[in-house]
């Protein structure tokens, strides 16, 4: 492992992998290649852009021409993809690009790296492949998929190519399941910097339906090191769950932030559901604890620290709420604003 080339990694996780991996790995050459959609953003990489042991190529992961030339220009051996489209109510707006991305796109780079005899491929998932998760059980990784939004669907069928690839070309693969995760650089449309970043400015916080719906929480340092783990203790052909293994409701976590910037309990509004949206989600990461891992930080530490960052970050943020976003804001919320309840 000497030259990886780190797909999607101008968005949220992705950089803090290579922002990681650049400084504890110096020996590694940490090539990002990213299709800059939305999502992408090169101040997410700004921390490391003068390092030595990374470069950045702009491309898409479903063009083959731009991505062999990638691999053969870094002499690619290893590679780490994040490259997806992320977002689930953007899914339910419009699926298309998911499609390209999380299953053209996985399929592509998979082809790319099996006639380019790549050794690892890491290919990070979700738990959201496991769809709605009955109270009392923790997912574990032979779980079967059951995905309920167009997104999550994507993601299994990204994965179940590259479960076919490791069986029938014996391509030497490793999968991620992460959890509901949060921190620095997220991009502002994801409930937390969302939320965040709209109490700030003491904007209403749109929450979904009656906001008990329970997701995992896990902070981006932790599920970083938990791929770094995957990638280098992980079993060829096996999927990892990486989670937080802390469980809470959407309107616990809301209040949480208002705690922690000092907003009142008035900004929240209940508003329509989500359609489709999964109750649950909750997972079991003992095969990963397995390889070493373990987490670094708790619900508390990770959103302390993350709603400072916003807090100090307004330049980060406030220039990615303009455009684009403005009309997305409108398509997803101004008529369930409209209809909104009080808490
Ligand atoms: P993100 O939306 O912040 O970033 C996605 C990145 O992929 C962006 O930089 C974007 O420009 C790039 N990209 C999109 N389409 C591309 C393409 N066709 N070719 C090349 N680059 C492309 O996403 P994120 O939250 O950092 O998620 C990263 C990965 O982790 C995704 O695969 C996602 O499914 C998975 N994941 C996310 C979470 C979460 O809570 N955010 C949890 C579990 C798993
Ligand atoms: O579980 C892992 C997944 O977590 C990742 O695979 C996805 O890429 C990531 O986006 C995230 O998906 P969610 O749909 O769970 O995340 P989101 O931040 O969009 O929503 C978290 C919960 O908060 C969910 O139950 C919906 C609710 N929500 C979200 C938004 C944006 C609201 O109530 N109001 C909102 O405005």
């Amino acid at each position: 492992m000497k030259n990886i080339l780190v797909t999607g990694a101008a968005g949220f996780i992705g950089s803090a992998f290579a922002r990681y991996m650049v400084g504890k790995y110096p020996d590694y050459n940490i090539i990002v290649y990213d299709k800059l959609t939305y999502a992408g953003n090169l101040d997410n990489l700004l921390p490391i852009s003068d390092e030595e042991n990374y470069r950045f190529e702009r491309g898409d992961i479903a063009d083959r021409a731009v991505l062999q030339q990638a691999l053969e220009t870094h002499q690619i051996d290893t590679i780490v993809n994040f490259a997806a489209e992320s977002h689930v109510d953007r899914s339910i707006l419009q699926a298309d690009a998911f499609i390209h991305t999380d299953v053209v796109g996985v399929f592509i780079l998979l082809d790319e790296a099996k006639k380019h005899g790549i050794g690892r491929f890491l290919h990070v998932s979700t738990d959201e492949v496991y769809g709605d998760i009955e109270d009392g059980h923790f997912s574990v990784e032979t779980d079967t998929f059951a995905p309920n939004s167009p997104y999550a669907a994507s993601k299994a069928g990204g994965e179940m190519m590259v479960r076919a690839y490791h069986i029938t070309h014996g391509m030497d693969t490793v999968i991620t399941r992460g959890s509901n995760t949060f921190g620095p650089y997220q991009y502002p449309e994801k409930l937390l910097p969302f939320f965040i970043t709209e109490a700030i400015e003491d904007k209403p916080l749109p929450v979904y339906g009656d906001g008990l719906q329970v997701r995992d929480w896990l902070f981006v340092e932790d599920h970083v090191t938990g791929i770094d783990t995957a990638l280098h203790h992980g079993k060829s052909g096996e999927a990892y769950n990486i989670a937080g293994e802390d469980n809470r409701t959407n309107i616990e976590v809301t209040r949480a932030l208002l705690g922690h910037l000092g907003k009142p309990d008035s900004l929240i509004k209940h508003v329509p559901d989500r359609e489709g949206h999964d109750r649950r989600y909750a997972m079991d990461c003992t095969k990963l604890r397995g390889l070493g891992w373990q987490r670094a930080h708790n619900f508390e530490s990770g959103v302390k620290l993350t709603v400072d960052w916003y807090r100090d970050n307004a330049w980060w943020w406030q220039k990615i709420k303009t455009g684009e976003y403005l009309e997305f804001y409108k398509r997803q919320y101004a008529a369930r604003l409209a209809s909104a309840d009080n808490e």
